[in-house]
Formats: structure tokens, C-alpha cells, sequence
């Protein structure tokens, strides 16, 4: 896996070689760059669908390369695309937002739904190259970037970079460290997959937030890094119940959670069956938490995991 992480890399030298697939957001904004063929497809999660999966697939021809141009909606979808068809096709990602460039566009995670079921049908298929360029970041909505920050934090909190005191100042577009603290993410990100390709058992530390964060964007209709900001206080909770965190590191966490401007309540009118169901969905039936690199496996009683949601 080659990721590159160059300002203008992109922006100012022009896109590889390929065919291109975007969102029309993504489009409207960059069309510029896409000199040849290209599959626009519309905005947000409906796209990750089998019919939009198909309708792409009828497009690519004699295609050798494929470019992803977007956030991890088109990753995800386009990584399928790569990845099944003629069994599999280079592919580039080229991440536009923060939460593409720190997490989803690196590791090979590809996947389309199956109606309400997330990421049911995909497949591990390394892109040949990422190429992250910050510069894209400059026309990112607030609310976007925010999203990639939740991500960012979770690594902070799980490996200790970036380091807790450097979070608890927030983390903004124009911060001058910006691309040091990507690039940090990304480093992470690369050697747990390294250790773990198919997310077998170690690559599980970089889901911590994820299982109570997932049920919660699905209910709630958050986006995915305001739910996971959730979803990483009432994973420490959980996780003070077996010793592994104590209430100064879940300050701590609530703090930096707010200072970087994302929630950390669980909302009211809170269905504790539905959300468990859904736990349970995610997690192929357990509920095992993973939290950080000493604590793995972590498996917890449905009373317990009732007990914590109850009480916020
Ligand atoms: N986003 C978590 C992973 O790639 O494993």
C-alpha cells in the first residue's frame, strides 16, 4: 500500500490515469481535474447500493484503473467495483475528506449495503496507491471536517497519538500541524492493518466507538463522527466497569470530545432493545468491545451494556 500525503499532490498536479468515479458533490467542485471517462454518482450512503453498484459496472469497458475521487461513501463503493470486477482492477484512492484521508481510504475496507445493512456484501482489496491532499480539505463543509476529528481523536485515545494534551487544544483547518497529525493517523492506520489485513483480531482496536457509535447513526441519523464521538465516552463506561479506564481518562475524553465540537450525550428517547439488536447485527452476534491494544476482547452481558445506556 503506497499512500502519498502531499499538498497539491492532487489539486495541483492532476488526477493519475483512469476511470474516474465521484459523488456529484465531489464533482461539481473538482470536475475540472477528470479529463476522461468517468460514473457520477448521487450523494450519501443510498449510492452504496447493488443497483448503482451495477449501473457502474456497465460503464467500465476495457478499464485497467480505477480512480476514487470522494469520502468513504465512493471509497467503499468504488474499492467493490475495483475489486470484483474482471476479479479485480487497480484502483487508486483519492480521498476528499478528512475522515477519507485518516481512515476509510486506507486498509482496504470495501463494501456496498443491503438495504439498512451496512457494508454487508464487500471484500478486503488494497489500493494501489492513496494519494491525500490537504488542499482538498479547504473547501470541506465545517461539519465534515468535524466528522474526520472524531476519527482522529479515537486514535489518540487508543494509541496516545495525537498525544492527549495536543487534542485537548481542538484541531482545525488551519492548524499549522495539520498534515503532521494526519500523517500520524495515517502511520497508525498503516501498521494496524499491516499486522491485521482482514480484520481478523487487531485491526478490531481501530473500531473502538464504532459498536455503540454504528447503532447510534443508524437510529439517530447522526453523521458517522458525531455518533462515534458518542460512542467512544459510552465505550470508556462500559470500559470503566472491567478496570480498563477510570473516570479522570473519561473526562478527559468528554473534554477533548467537546473542545473538537462534537456530542457527547447519548440522545434522549433512547430504544435500549433496538440499539442492542443492532450491537449484536454489527458485531455477527457478540458483543465483544475492543478498546485499546492491552485490551482487546473485551465481552460484555447484555445487562451490562443496559446498564451503561440506561445511565448515559
Ligand atoms: N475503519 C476501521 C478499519 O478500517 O478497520
Amino acid at each position: 500500500m503506497n499512500v502519498k500525503i502531499e499538498t497539491g499532490c492532487v489539486l495541483k498536479k492532476g488526477l493519475p490515469e483512469g476511470f474516474v468515479i465521484t459523488d456529484k458533490n465531489v464533482f461539481e467542485k473538482y470536475g475540472s481535474l477528470v479529463k476522461g471517462e468517468k460514473f457520477i454518482i448521487g450523494v450519501g450512503e443510498k449510492s452504496k447500493s447493488l443497483e448503482v453498484y451495477g449501473e457502474i459496472l456497465k460503464e467500465l469497458g476495457d478499464t485497467k484503473r480505477i480512480i476514487a475521487l470522494g469520502g468513504g461513501v465512493v471509497g467503499d463503493l468504488v474499492g467493490f467495483v475495483a475489486s470484483t470486477y474482471k476479479r479485480g482492477i487497480d484502483l487508486i484512492q483519492v480521498p476528499t475528506t478528512l475522515l477519507a484521508m485518516v481512515d476509510s481510504s486506507i486498509g482496504g475496507k470495501t463494501g456496498i449495503n443491503l438495504g439498512e445493512k451496512k457494508n454487508y456484501v464487500g471484500t478486503f482489496y488494497q489500493a494501489s496507491g492513496v494519494l491525500i491532499d490537504l488542499l482538498f480539505l479547504e473547501k470541506l463543509p465545517e461539519e465534515e471536517f468535524r466528522n474526520g476529528v472524531a476519527e482522529i481523536v479515537k486514535y489518540g485515545l487508543v494509541f496516545g497519538v495525537p498525544s492527549l494534551e495536543r487534542l485537548e487544544k481542538g484541531i482545525f483547518l488551519t492548524d499549522e500541524d495539520l498534515s503532521e497529525i494526519i500523517s500520524q493517523c495515517v502511520d497508525y492506520k498503516v501498521e494496524v492493518v499491516g499486522k491485521d489485513k482482514l480484520d481478523k483480531g487487531f485491526r478490531h482496536v481501530l473500531n473502538f466507538g464504532h459498536t455503540i457509535g454504528h447503532a447510534i447513526e443508524l437510529v439517530f441519523s447522526l453523521r458517522h463522527g458525531e455518533a462515534i464521538s458518542i460512542g467512544i465516552l459510552i465505550e470508556m463506561k462500559l470500559g470503566k466497569m472491567k478496570g480498563i479506564f477510570t473516570d479522570e481518562q473519561i473526562n478527559v475524553a468528554e473534554k477533548i470530545l467537546k473542545k473538537n465540537g462534537l456530542p457527547v450525550y447519548l440522545p434522549v428517547n433512547l430504544d435500549i432493545d433496538n440499539m442492542i439488536s443492532l450491537m449484536k447485527q454489527d458485531k455477527k452476534g457478540s458483543l465483544v468491545f475492543s478498546f485499546n491494544e492491552e485490551n482487546q476482547e473485551v465481552v460484555f452481558d447484555e445487562s451490562e451494556i443496559r446498564e451503561v445506556l440506561e445511565n448515559g
